[in-house]
């Protein structure tokens, strides 16, 4: 059973003087998600990823096209399905002068929550997000991160079947990601929870979700398991070097290298397999008598995968 099965869903967005702008945020999109699964929406901003959640949590309606979420129509039974799935934004805003505690009474008043029901699932929530200290501050006075773990202790107020959290790391420090990322796996472990995600990062994808897609220009350009889309793109990782002299012509043509940029003064090699080709590389550029004044590796980033998705 799908969490999500939508077909060919389109937006076109229409803005400015009578309108007239049109931007086509999605443009055919159908996509499923397991029940249970982390799933995760990789693209470049623009790419429709916010509108596609949007829609699928019925905030927006499609122009065209069919989704049913937990078995409901976005449309039809949009009112059912709200009571059975929640949202929390990377870029959360909520009336500045409400406290935190609440912020998250409040939403769960408007699920009918009321009385010892609702003080409970508060007390609850506020602890499980370490908000305690912060219950009667004002959101306006609050960082980013704790700004975004209210968001996320509202998302909860329902006990949702499952869950859309649009760029939920944005701007967050290294360590407070970390422990965001774990708290969404616990979320999908501990609660059954389906996720759907979105994500600029491509680590953040391969830690977390089962299954990702990649979107761009409202459409989906490819999904799979994380390892699945890397072979089936051939997406190697990226050998940096800095060399003396800076440019080697025949490094594009060596045994194992699939492209070859300059970028800063870096050559950036994507290999098949760095760990086999980083010494047969050094190996050659000692031999040609070029100096290495600086080598790193690492994978490929999202911009990568994307060049490589759209040709
Ligand atoms: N309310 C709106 N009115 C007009 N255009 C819109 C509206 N919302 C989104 N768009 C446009 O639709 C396209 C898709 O936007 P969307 O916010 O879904 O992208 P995104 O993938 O979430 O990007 P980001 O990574 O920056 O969050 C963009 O070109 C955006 O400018
Ligand atoms: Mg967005």
């Amino acid at each position: 059973m799908f969490a999500i099965d939508a077909h060919d869903v389109t937006k076109t967005f229409r803005s400015g003087w009578l309108r007239r702008r049109e931007t086509a945020a999605l443009r055919g999109v159908s996509l499923t998600v397991p029940r249970g699964a982390i799933f995760g929406l990789l693209g470049p901003n623009g790419a429709g990823k916010t509108t596609l959640l949007s829609i699928l949590s019925t905030l927006l309606t499609p122009d065209a096209g069919s989704a049913r979420v937990l078995g409901l129509d976005v449309r039809r039974d949009a009112s059912a399905l709200r009571r059975r799935l929640n949202m929390a934004s990377g870029r959360p805003s909520f009336l500045w002068s409400l406290r935190v505690g609440e912020i998250v009474a409040l939403y769960g008043r408007l699920y009918g929550l009321h009385g010892r029901a609702l003080r409970r699932k508060v007390d609850e929530l506020v602890e499980l997000y370490e908000l305690v200290p912060y219950r009667r501050v004002p959101y306006s006075e609050l960082s980013t991160g704790l700004k975004q773990r209210v968001a996320l202790a509202k998302s909860l107020v329902n006990d949702p079947e499952l869950l859309f959290l649009d760029e939920p790391t944005l701007g967050l420090d290294p360590d407070v990601s970390v422990r965001v990322r774990q708290h969404i796996a616990r979320l999908r472990r501990e609660r059954g929870i389906t996720i759907v995600l979105t994500t600029h990062y491509m680590r953040e994808a391969e830690e977390l979700c089962d299954e990702v897609a990649f979107i761009k220009g409202g459409l989906i350009l490819a999904r799979g398991t994380p390892a699945e889309l890397k072979r089936q793109i051939r997406l190697g990782e990226v050998i940096a070097l800095k060399l003396d002299p800076p440019a080697v012509p025949w490094l594009a043509e060596a045994p194992g290298v699939l492209r070859c940029v300059e970028e800063d003064g870096w050559i950036e090699c994507t290999v098949d397999e760095a760990e086999k080709r980083l010494p047969e590389i050094l190996r050659a550029l000692h031999a040609d008598g070029v100096v290495v004044r600086n080598v790193q590796v690492h994978e490929p980033e999202l911009e990568e995968v994307f060049v490589e998705l759209a040709k």
